[in-house]
């Protein structure tokens, strides 16, 4: 097992811990614990994914490491795609439905794909929530999501 991979089981073991443990009971510290995250994409991207995925999105391919790159894929280009995988996760990548709020998945989604991709157009709030309930980004047919 490679040190990065030792990295993201260490990382999704933190993010366990805090999901479990709660904020209240926690000792004062820099711990993953007491980690608030802010709404903005930036944010959620240098905070969770970067640890995986890397400062420059170009995950851990080329050191055998099974994480890919977010940078330059073309998969990014269906918000459907991303936000799915937030909600649900895929193989080793973690699902972050019980982590994040719709809103936080929406920003980091939206920076990824605008940050290190081509596609301007943000992922909403609305988006996550409509595709979690089982729709599409688009078309947007569903009034009441
Ligand atoms: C614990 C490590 C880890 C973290 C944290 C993590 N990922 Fe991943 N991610 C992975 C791995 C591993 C895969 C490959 C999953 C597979 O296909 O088996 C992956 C796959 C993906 C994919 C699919 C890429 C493709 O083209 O198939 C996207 C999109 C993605 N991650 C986005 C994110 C975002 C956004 C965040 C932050 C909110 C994030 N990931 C956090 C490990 C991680």
């Amino acid at each position: 097992m490679s040190i990065k991979s030792l990295a993201a089981l260490s990382l999704a073991a933190a993010l366990c811990a805090w999901t479990v443990g709660g904020k209240a009971q926690d000792a004062p510290g820099a711990s993953p614990t007491n980690v608030e995250i802010s709404a903005e994409g930036k944010q959620v991207y240098e905070t969770i994914c970067q640890a995986c995925h890397m400062a420059d999105a170009k995950g851990g391919g080329s050191t055998g490491a099974a994480i890919p790159a977010l940078a330059d894929n073309a998969h990014l280009a269906s918000k459907d795609f991303i936000v799915d995988i937030l909600l649900k996760g895929r193989g080793g990548m973690p699902w972050f439905n019980d982590l994040l709020t719709p809103e936080q998945m929406a920003a980091g989604a939206t920076y990824v794909r605008s940050h290190f991709n081509k596609y301007p157009d943000p992922v909403t709030e609305a988006d996550v929530k409509h595709i979690a309930a089982g729709g599409k980004a688009s078309p947007r047919d569903c009034v009441t999501c």
